[in-house]
């Protein structure tokens, strides 16, 4: 229940003292609006997403302090920005939502950042990576991962232990795109690469042909390709591109993100996809008891043949935050109050510590080093390399661009 309805609630109350004085603590109504694709060709980034939440809810009924929690769901269908935005808008004034939730892409996290300020709803970003979107309203807080938890250390290590001087990046074009191309290179020329190519591979909607562009950077030669796309049948796509130009025998590293080799993607990428290297914050084959008991229960939940990845593991944390939120506030949410809930924060995620930076609202987690290895039983998995602790936001600790608040 929002704080206006409380304090009418309240005042009501006040008038009947008996009842005021003898009451239990009440169990409240909190509607949650959720923003997802549910629908075309980013449908499977959704389903992740909804799924994770609703794991969380029903393997964790005790987290939400005796609070009823009323999932109001809305979809997104495409990165544009509009859709989420009407959706936003009648979400808050329409259905009076307590708390937003979900946002996909980053475009739908942007559109709608004012309305949460206006409204004074707290929004809970489950996976748009896009550095700077927590400044766009006091009321965001993230529990995904921005694109320079992978990007800057996947620039420093190319360079560090990859041993690439030289470096292309190939990036769809839209504002994570954008910023994760500028991560890479930030981490690599500063650590002594140098990027020699610079390639936007087409919007977000539509899987590109990636033929021209990867000739391109097949042309220029470079030590790594530094590839950004958002996940799914893109990610597919770049791999089987990637083998067909014979860019390996050319001497040329594909790395990336991890978002190149999503958990759900993976089997189907083949041989094409072994021996790649990214960075990222979850693979369900980490084998840690947290995860394997995650993995575990999404399994039971949704059929040995599911895998969560890690827009999953968004929907799982963004659920834990929420019953947190929920339980610090007993059932009466304000934006100020979920902010302050969700300030430093602490989390035993399926992949790892994590913490929402009190100064950012950002995450705060492990980026980890994986490599694509074919398993003993001949499916694919991932091997962690190494890991970079608790990493925060790069882009707003070196305040770098719009994170610098340009
Ligand atoms: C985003 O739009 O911010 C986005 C989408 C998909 C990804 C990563 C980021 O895999």
């Amino acid at each position: 229940m929002s704080l206006k309805a409380g304090l009418f609630a309240g005042l009501m109350a006040a008038s009947l003292p008996f009842l005021a004085v003898s009451q239990p603590v009440q169990a409240e109504e909190v509607k949650i609006g959720v923003v997802l694709t549910y629908s075309g060709g980013a449908a499977q980034f959704g389903e992740q997403i909804d799924r994770g939440m609703s794991l969380y809810m029903e393997t964790h009924p005790e987290a939400f302090g005796g609070h009823t929690v009323t999932l109001i769901k809305r979809d997104s269908k495409r990165p544009g920005g509009d859709i989420a935005k009407n959706a936003v808008q009648e979400l808050i004034t329409a259905e009076e939502v307590d708390i937003l939730a979900g946002f996909v892409f980053s475009p739908n996290a942007m559109a709608s950042a004012p309305l949460a300020t206006q409204g004074e709803v707290p929004m809970i970003i489950m996976n748009a990576g896009t550095a700077w979107i927590p400044s766009l309203s006091p009321y965001i807080a993230r529990v995904s991962f921005t694109m320079w938890h992978s990007g800057y250390p996947m620039g420093q290590y190319a360079h560090d232990t990859l041993g690439c001087e030289t470096a292309a990046a190939g990036y769809t074009d839209y504002p994570p795109g954008k910023d994760s191309r500028n991560a890479f290179q930030t981490g690599f020329e500063s650590s002594g690469g140098s990027l020699i190519e610079d390639i936007p591979m087409g919007g977000p909607r539509e899987v590109p042909d990636f033929t021209p562009f990867f000739q391109r950077v097949k042309d220029a030669a470079p030590d790594c390709f530094y590839v950004f796309v958002p996940a799914g049948n893109h990610a597919t796509a770049v791999i089987k591109t990637f083998a067909q130009l014979g860019m390996a025998e050319a001497g040329i590293r594909l790395i990336g993100p991890g978002d190149i080799t999503q958990d759900t993607k993976l089997q189907d990428m083949g041989d094409d996809a072994v021996g790649l290297i990214t960075m990222h914050h979850y693979s369900a084959d980490y084998q840690t008891p947290v995860n394997l008991e995650f993995v575990a229960a999404w399994k039971a939940a949704y059929g040995e043949d599911s895998t969560p990845d890690f827009m999953a593991v968004g929907g799982w944390d963004g659920m834990a935050a929420i019953a947190h939120a929920i339980t610090e506030q007993n059932g009466v949410i304000t934006a100020e109050g979920t902010m302050a809930a969700l300030s430093g924060w602490e989390f035993e995620s399926p992949r790892g510590h994590i913490m929402i930076d009190p100064e950012t609202r950002d995450i705060v987690m492990d980026s980890n080093i994986h490599e694509v290895v074919r398993r003993d039983d001949g499916r694919l998995g991932i091997n962690v390399l190494g890991t970079i602790p608790q990493v925060a936001d790069p882009c707003k600790a070196l305040a770098i661009g719009r994170c610098g608040g340009e």
